[in-house]
């Protein structure tokens, strides 16, 4: 193989990848897992991956081999929801979701129209999400401009595949962080769409935050401007059902919808690229809706409990006969950390409240290809798979001492999976890599984090 002109790199070590849903099918027909594997990566995606003894005479060529031992090389975390403009009230003490958004959260994204401060805050946000093996994340930013820009740079030196765009919001909420009209803010939506959407790996998404913050006109003016490009990739992305207050309160500004989610849908809001965060508490009809337009939705244990909204009900939105694809989302800063895999530790004991166990095949399945499947790009990202985007996370087995000592007593891969989700311990990512360049090195000397340009 002649692949002198391209930049080649190898990654070794034990691999998992999802192929199928492990719902719906048995569990040991849904995964690959290779206890020594070699994924070969040429010019950021994926060349070939499965057992070394296997792939590496095929590359006779290929000197550049990243080797890791007691660790698992996984595809890169899918977060389907959060804020990063949240992260300096990450941690507010002592409100439920409607006060804790008046107290917290609405004063703090109010800064976000200085880009200073958004720069700022963009960059420690991806140092968190990166350090935790999340490579894609689908992401509120706030009213503002500078919001969106300050992100999307940041993910553009890092060459992350992100979703972003403006948060649309015309009413409800302190004046300066309002939008002055529902025309002037779906046309910046627009500005903003066509200036990010599909350059380099960037992705746009149509905003409003919630039914209750937009008036009628901004979410029909938002329900055009989705329409006009979802065929293009746009996403549609916001909050449904996630608190019984919450619900009450649409019930009472949209008397005419026959539930939260129909709110949505008459302004032309649903579709295969919308993206629903929490879907708490979701009636059986608003259930086939969702179903029946494609949404994805988005469990976010660690916020829901912190927020004490309700929890979300997994094998609901997996009933077979109207699934709906689920992701995680970490929904920082009513999440409180930034670890897919701590979610997933968090998303075990919210179905335990319903009686029902969450496997770790299935859980890890949520965190990476599910993830993609509800963001539409499982064509693309979260799976090891020949022509997909090398973004990938080294998980260690022996993150401290203690847990390397847990691991002794497992024995097959799901009790170290459980292990790893239930005692979710710091340190837990090795390495993160995002189209094929080690972008996050835990070990590394020196600064642990490298944008892209500074890789060869
Ligand atoms: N609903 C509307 N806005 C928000 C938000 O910022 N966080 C959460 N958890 N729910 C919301
Ligand atoms: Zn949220």
């Amino acid at each position: 193989m002649n692949t002198s002109d391209c930049i080649l790199k190898g990654v070794r070590g034990q691999m998992l990848t999802f192929k199928a849903d492990p719902f719906f099918n048995s569990e040991k027909d849904c995964y690959d897992y290779y206890s020594d594997g070699l994924l070969v990566i040429l010019d950021g995606r994926i060349a070939a991956i499965g057992d070394y003894d296997d792939i590496a005479p095929v590359y006779p060529g290929l000197k550049d081999v990243d080797e890791y031992h007691d660790a698992l090389i996984v595809p890169g975390f899918v977060d389907c929801h959060t804020h990063y403009v949240q992260l300096p009230m990450i941690g507010s003490y002592g409100d439920t979701l409607l006060d804790w958004l008046d107290r917290y959260t609405f004063p703090t994204e109010t800064r976000f129209n200085d880009k200073g401060f958004a720069d700022e805050v963009a960059r420690v946000f991806f140092r968190q999400v990166l350090a935790n093996g999340t490579t894609t994340a689908n992401v509120f930013s706030t009213t503002f401009e500078a919001s969106v820009d300050a992100f999307f740079q940041e993910s553009e030196r890092y060459n992350t595949r992100m979703i972003s765009g403006k948060v649309l919001q015309d009413r409800n909420l302190p004046e300066a962080l309002s939008d002055i009209s529902a025309e002037e803010s779906v046309a910046l939506s627009e500005t903003l769409l066509q200036k990010w959407h599909n350059r380099g790996r960037q992705l746009y998404a149509v905003i409003p935050r919630f039914a209750p913050t937009s008036t009628p006109m901004q979410l029909r003016l938002a329900g055009e401007l989705y329409q006009r490009h979802s065929g293009r990739g746009v996403y549609m992305h916001t909050h449904l059902d996630e608190a019984e207050n919450e619900i009450e309160w649409v019930k009472s500004l949209f008397p005419e919808a026959s539930d939260y989610t129909d709110v949505y849908r008459r302004f032309g809001l649903l579709g295969s690229r919308s993206v629903m965060a929490h879907c708490c508490i979701v009636s059986d009809r608003e259930w086939e809706g969702l179903h029946d337009y494609g949404c994805g939705v988005v469990h976010c244990p660690s916020s829901n409990l912190f927020l004490g909204d309700g929890e979300f009900k997994c094998f609901d939105a997996k009933n077979p006969l109207r699934p709906c694809n689920v992701g995680i989302g970490t929904d920082v800063g009513g999440g409180t950390n930034f670890s897919v895999v701590r979610q997933l530790g968090e998303a075990y004991k919210v179905a335990m409240l319903h009686g029902n166990s969450l496997s770790a095949l299935r859980c890890f399945y949520m965190a990476t290809r599910g993830g993609a499947e509800t963001l539409g790009l499982s064509h693309a990202i979260g799976s090891l798979k020949p022509g997909y985007e090398a973004d990938i996370a080294v998980l260690d087995f022996k993150p401290d001492e203690f847990v390397e000592w847990r691991m002794g007593f497992a024995e097959n891969l799901a009790e170290k999976l459980f292990i790893l989700q239930t005692l979710a311990p710091d340190n837990m990512n090795r390495a993160t890599y995002v189209a094929g360049k080690k972008v996050f090195d835990r070990l590394r000397t020196g600064s642990r984090f490298m944008y892209a340009a500074d890789i060869r």
